[in-house]
């Protein structure tokens, strides 16, 4: 079988070809949000503004030089600690179970693990029955804590 070119790079604000990547950034965004009623989308002025923010870290996962996943990670600090927060993990349904859910996973996991952050959490829907898998088989417990949400809209 053909080898593949796989690499997971680090997105910046400054990248030159960071307008090339919002259309596969938005269809990647479309396989995360295809049981909400409105898709997921960004444009390239929001794209920018995350990937300004010292607390954001996002990756995308390249096949042959086509993206073909993508996850993200958010810094928070608080007086006690810093944490991380694990956002956007998804991989296009055509490359799915090659292992690249957990590649992305890895490096950041990895980039999280440099910051010295005490924990990582993510949240995932039940039904997202091979994230939940993905992240299980990574390590990640369910806390015992009470998860609080106030919804403003
Ligand atoms: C979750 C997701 C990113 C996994 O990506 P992937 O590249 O297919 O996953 P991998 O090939 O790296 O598999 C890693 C592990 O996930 C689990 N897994 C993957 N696909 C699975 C499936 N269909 N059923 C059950 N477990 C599965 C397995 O534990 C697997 O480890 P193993 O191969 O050693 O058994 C992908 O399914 C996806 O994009 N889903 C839609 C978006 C989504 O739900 N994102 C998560 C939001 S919280």
């Amino acid at each position: 079988m053909e080898r593949k070119d796989v690499r997971i790079r680090r997105l910046w604000a400054e990248d030159d070809q960071l307008e090339e990547c919002i259309g596969p950034i938005n269809a990647l965004l479309r396989v995360l949000s295809e049981d909400k009623p409105k898709p997921y989308q960004i444009d390239l002025g929001d794209l920018m503004l995350a990937l300004d923010s010292d607390d954001f870290a996002l990756y995308v996962l390249e096949v042959d030089g086509e993206i073909a996943g993508m996850g993200s990670l958010h810094f928070h600090r608080t007086l006690t600690k810093q944490t991380a927060y694990i956002e956007d993990v998804v991989v296009l349904p055509r490359f799915h179970g090659k292992g690249f859910g957990k590649m992305i996973m890895r490096r950041l996991i990895d980039h999280a693990k440099e910051e010295e952050v005490r924990f990582i959490e993510l949240t995932s829907h039940p039904r997202r029955i091979a994230a939940n898998k993905l992240y299980q088989k990574l390590g990640f417990v369910i806390p015992e804590t009470n998860l609080y949400r106030l919804f403003l809209e």
